[in-house]
């Protein structure tokens, strides 16, 4: 067992009958569904939404029953992994993309389960790139705005040697701020960006934080 799929399958123990759970995206949030389908292949009762079409194909492989959002008012729990988690439990999120289905996903649950293998944990934010999505119109004003105002290295994420495309239809700019001071400011600044539509900060969002090791322990922090 290496440490992403420690830490997802630990979080499927906080899943029961008669829940709706946020599936997230990625290599971590990839074991949480899977051990969450084998849950339901031996009978667990739930419906599930997913961040995003990847997660929600893989959801149908493993027959975990999905339910439209306009049949639920709030989760029970949402389950995702991050790119980095600093001590008050604040992250960057985004690396595969999913940041603003998985924005709304986890701010809409009753309790936020993060994923992470222990190279996640760092003391500050900031040596990831922070994903920052922008609408397509006109974005070349939207992120010429933002290298204006932060002075850091800001770059277009591409695929295939085109501009990336979330499943939202928007682009990503990746923006290398090295160390983020002020989390909770950063993330309302940008938040009033015109042109910006959200960005991978999750700031007191997250309730509980399960960290794997390579060795297959787990932490539970929250
Ligand atoms: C997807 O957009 C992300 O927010 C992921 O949750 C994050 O990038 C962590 O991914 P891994 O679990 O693949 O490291």
């Amino acid at each position: 067992m290496n440490a992403k799929q420690a830490a997802g399958y630990k979080a499927a123990e906080w899943v029961r009958d008669g829940m709706t759970v946020g599936l997230g995206t990625g290599s971590t949030a990839y074991y949480a569904i899977e051990k969450i389908g084998e849950m339901v292949g031996k009978g667990l009762k739930i419906r599930a939404i997913a961040t995003s079409n990847a997660s929600e194909e893989l959801a149908v492989k493993y027959g975990i029953p999905l339910v439209a959002s306009s049949e639920v008012t709030r989760l029970d729990i949402a389950i995702d992994g991050a790119d980095e988690v600093d001590p008050q439990m604040a992250l960057i999120k985004g690396g595969g993309g999913a940041l603003l289905r998985e924005k709304l996903v986890a701010i809409n649950s009753d309790r936020f389960i993060v994923i992470a293998d222990s190279g996640k944990m760092v003391s500050q934010l900031g040596g990831f790139k922070l994903p920052i999505e922008i609408v397509p119109f006109c974005y070349e004003w939207t992120l010429g705005r933002l290298q204006e105002r932060y002075k850091v290295e800001i770059e277009m994420r591409q695929r295939d040697g085109q501009l990336y495309v979330t499943d939202n239809g928007n682009y990503i700019a990746d923006a290398s701020f090295g160390k983020i001071v002020s989390p909770g400011e950063l993330s309302h600044e940008l938040k009033m960006t015109t042109g910006v539509v959200d960005h991978g900060l999750f700031v007191d969002i997250a309730d509980t934080v399960i960290v794997g090791y390579d060795d297959g322990r787990t932490e539970v922090i929250g």
